[in-house]
């Protein structure tokens, strides 16, 4: 029994010694990868060691620690760890050189090794838009351009139109280990853009948020007038307000105001404040063409308002003047809108109509059929007057 036992633990003993010595013994790394500028840790671990010497070296072959001895002048590397298990070393202020292939090396018989790829970061550089210089005239055709330099792997750029993503065209150019990434968008510019923000992000697996600059347009634009007026129907005595609505970057100003091709009557009752005309108290001789009109450095625009004061109490007239135009179209859609009412409802009668002749005819055959196929007399006026309920409900379709 004792000798079994003993047997047994000399085998383990044996079978241990055999797997510390040769399978057991080997070293172990992980890749690592660290944003540009950072510290890289480089661990080796053997977890089962007989004294055997440890050593790193770099990816140009060079040795950097031999245990616990420095082998490189290099200021940025260092020792962290040294032990029969363990082997780590400290590269500070990683640059984007010091990306490649680390071997740890164990100096068994054979020498054994395990390789560490460290993988560098190239950050982005905070982007810059160019192309645009403030302001824009309406018209230009603009490229704006977003550029970020120094990412690796090459970082994304979007584009948003307020908030609106918008799609640019992308460009990458190598520069040495790290890339430029440009996106432009080219478009011609409008009204619609004045004020409109263009954000450029930049995005990147070093970034834990995106990095984003934005340019606000200044769009010009010639003026734009129309003339809104208080009241419909004009009448004598009334109070009446014209307004000369206008846009245009620059703001047109000043709204010059004119009636009938000259200026306006120097009458108290009138009073002009800047866009706005003023009628205190309407008078027939008000009638007229009124005209306003305003200027920026890209144009001149003007609008006109025929003035047609009736008479006090006037019951109404149908058309407004100056509605013409503008409301035209309207009384012929509505015009087109009736007439096609009409022609439905008369195409349903006509329909309807013939539906109800036809069903008649068929109630005509089927009260006489009941009557022909009933073997007697009482039946027949029996058959006859089971249809004689649908004739009832067919007359008052016809009421
Ligand atoms: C490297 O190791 C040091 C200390 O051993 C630790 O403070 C640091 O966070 C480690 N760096 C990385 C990137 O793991
Ligand atoms: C390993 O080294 C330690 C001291 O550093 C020593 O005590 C031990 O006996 C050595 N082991 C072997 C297997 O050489
Ligand atoms: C380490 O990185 C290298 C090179 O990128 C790759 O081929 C290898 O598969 C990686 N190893 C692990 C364990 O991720
Ligand atoms: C890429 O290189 C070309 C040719 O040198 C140059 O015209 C272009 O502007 C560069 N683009 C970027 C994004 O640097
Ligand atoms: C309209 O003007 C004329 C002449 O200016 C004046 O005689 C008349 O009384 C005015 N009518 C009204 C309703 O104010
Ligand atoms: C103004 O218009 C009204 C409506 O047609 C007309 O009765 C009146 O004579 C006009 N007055 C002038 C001064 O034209």
């Amino acid at each position: 029994m004792i000798v079994k036992q003993r047997l047994i633990f000399i085998l383990y003993s044996l079978c241990a010694s055999v797997f510390k010595g040769s399978q057991g013994q080997f070293p172990i790394t992980q890749n690592v990868t660290v944003v540009e500028g950072a510290t890289a840790n480089m661990t080796c671990r053997v977890d089962y060691n007989d004294n055997t010497s440890l050593q790193w070296s770099n990816p140009a072959q060079q040795t950097l620690f031999f245990g616990d001895k420095k082998a490189l002048r290099d200021h940025r590397i260092e020792l962290v760890r040294a032990s029969w298990q363990e082997l780590t070393i400290r590269i500070g202020d990683v640059s984007l050189s010091d990306e490649g292939q680390y071997t740890c090396s164990l100096f068994t018989m054979p020498v054994k090794t395990s390789k560490a790829f460290l993988t560098v970061l190239g950050k982005p550089g905070r982007p810059e838009i160019t192309g645009f210089t403030k302001p824009a005239m309406e018209g230009d055709i603009i490229t704006l351009a977003c550029t970020t330099s120094g990412s690796k792997p090459a970082a994304n750029i979007r584009w948003f139109r307020n908030d609106k993503e918008v799609q640019g065209t992308k460009e990458v150019n190598a520069t040495g280990k790290s890339f430029t990434v440009r996106s432009s968008l080219q478009f011609e510019v409008d009204r619609r853009d004045d004020s409109v923000a263009y954000t450029c992000s930049v995005e990147h697996v070093s970034l834990t948020t995106p990095y984003m600059t934005t340019e606000v347009l200044e769009v010009h634009y010639a003026p734009h007038l129309e003339i809104t007026h208080s009241l419909i129907i004009p009448q004598e005595g009334q109070y009446f307000k014209l307004e000369c609505v206008s846009i245009g970057n620059p703001i047109p100003e000043p709204v010059l105001w004119s009636k009938d091709g000259g200026e306006l009557p120097d009458i108290e009752r009138m009073i002009v404040e800047g866009r706005e005309l003023t009628i205190t108290t309407l008078n027939k001789t008000d009638n007229g063409t009124y005209r306003c009109e305003a200027s920026n450095h890209l144009g001149t625009s003007s609008a006109e308002y025929i003035l047609f004061v009736y008479a006090k109490d006037f019951p109404g007239p149908t058309t407004d003047p100056n509605a013409l135009g503008q409301h035209g179209p309207d009384h012929a859609l509505i015009g087109g809108v009736v007439a096609v009412v009409v022609f439905i409802t008369l195409c349903l009668i006509i329909v309807l109509g013939r539906y109800l002749a036809r069903h008649k005819g068929t109630y005509l055959t089927h009260e006489a059929k009941g009557a022909e196929d009933a073997p007697d007399a009482d039946t027949a006026i029996i058959n006859a007057e089971g249809n004689h309920v649908h004739a009832e409900e067919k007359k008052e379709y016809f009421i």
